[in-house]
């Protein structure tokens, strides 16, 4: 990789700032976002001077190769403010590693580090204001890269743009969360991106789910490609199983994302002396356990959607309902998780960094 010597950033400052207009106690996921935005251009073998400038649409060729071949991905972070209004990323070099790994995989560029992470806090710097502190509130930060080269041969683009927008955010979902099982659909196989952070295996789901939506389930616990007898990864989000009291996840794989919360709940779990096992769990299993009763709690983690119970799943159109625990696992991980990230509890991980 070439690169020009980056060690700066142009800003460019909006005129007027919407804050005024933000409903911050009612926000629905990732609709609302900041007043400025992060673009670096990679053009000619280097990438250039990355500038911070007001969010705003821009043109492009109708033949750039993102429209065509997808080729897009994408991170997603998030930023906390502390009492003290001091600001705080959550493992960011975990997210600028993976960054890159898809990058690889999807045959781009990797972004500089400077570019990423200076650009990231430069723009969260600029953007304090929106960062609401409280337990429940952050930034939602989602840098991701498109292929902005033209021409629909469908060979890897000559030109990308890295940028970063930010949103103010509370809960990814609101009300409860139900899921299906997959047993044709899958997300990903062996060989293929399901490890990268691709845009494509996002829109993938999306035709599954907006069946399973029909149904009445939010989301799909997606099953391995080959024998769709072994859980693997739940839409948006890692999963976990807890049958009596241990907890179980999948190992991550070729198919499955290596979830920067997924192994943080590990790390907290081993922490807490939880058991815990990362193996194959299969289908079966599951089902077994939901049938004699010492199946307790399901639950995602992820970025945008922290720890999410899950209240029941449905196989072979049978559905299986959860029990309702009054101290579930789940919560008692996610205080653990939020208090570290909002800086309420001290961080023996070394997870946080300050902005
Ligand atoms: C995240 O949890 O940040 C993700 O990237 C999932 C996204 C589809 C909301």
């Amino acid at each position: 990789m070439t690169t020009n010597t980056l060690n700066d950033i142009e800003i460019i400052k909006a005129p007027t700032s919407k804050i005024d207009s933000v409903d911050f106690q009612n926000l629905a996921f990732g609709n609302v976002f900041t007043d400025h935005m992060l673009v670096c251009d990679y053009k000619d073998g280097q990438w250039e001077k990355p500038v911070i400038k007001p969010y705003a649409p821009f043109l492009m060729d109708p033949s750039a190769k993102v429209f065509h071949y997808g080729q897009a991905i994408f991170e997603g972070m998030k930023a906390y403010k502390d009492v003290n209004d001091d600001i705080w990323l959550f493992r960011p070099d975990q997210n600028f590693e993976r960054f890159n790994k898809s990058a690889v995989r999807m045959a781009m560029p990797e972004v500089p580090e400077f570019v990423f992470m200076e650009g990231l806090k430069e723009l969260i710097r600029l953007e304090k204001d929106w960062v609401q502190k409280g337990l429940g509130n952050s930034l939602y930060l989602r840098p991701f890269m498109i292929a902005t080269g033209t021409g629909v041969i469908a060979a890897p683009s000559q030109e990308y743009r890295f940028m970063i927008i930010l949103s103010p955010a509370k809960s990814y979902y609101s009300g409860e969360v139900k899921v299906i099982i997959a047993e044709h659909f899958s997300r990903a196989a062996n060989g293929g991106i399901g490890a990268a952070k691709a845009a494509g295996n996002y829109s993938a789901q999306f035709y599954p789910t907006k069946l399973a939506n029909e149904k009445g389930y939010q989301q799909i616990i997606w099953t391995d490609d080959a024998t769709h007898t072994k859980l693997e990864e739940a839409g948006t989000m890692n999963v976990f199983f807890r049958i009596n009291d241990t907890l179980f996840t999948a190992p991550t794989s070729e198919r499955i994302l290596d979830g920067i919360t997924r192994k943080s709940v590990i790390d907290l779990v081993n922490k807490e002396n939880i058991a815990l096992e990362v193996r194959t769990v299969l289908v079966d299993e599951l089902v077994e356990a939901a049938k004699n009763g010492s199946l307790k709690e399901i639950f995602g983690a992820g970025t945008a959607a922290v720890i999410n119970p899950i209240v029941g799943f449905s196989y072979k159109d049978e559905y299986y309902e959860l029990p309702k625990l009054e101290k579930p696992m789940a919560l008692k991980i996610k205080q653990k998780l939020t208090n570290i990230q909002n800086k309420l509890e001290e961080d023996v991980f070394g997870w946080t960094v300050k902005i």
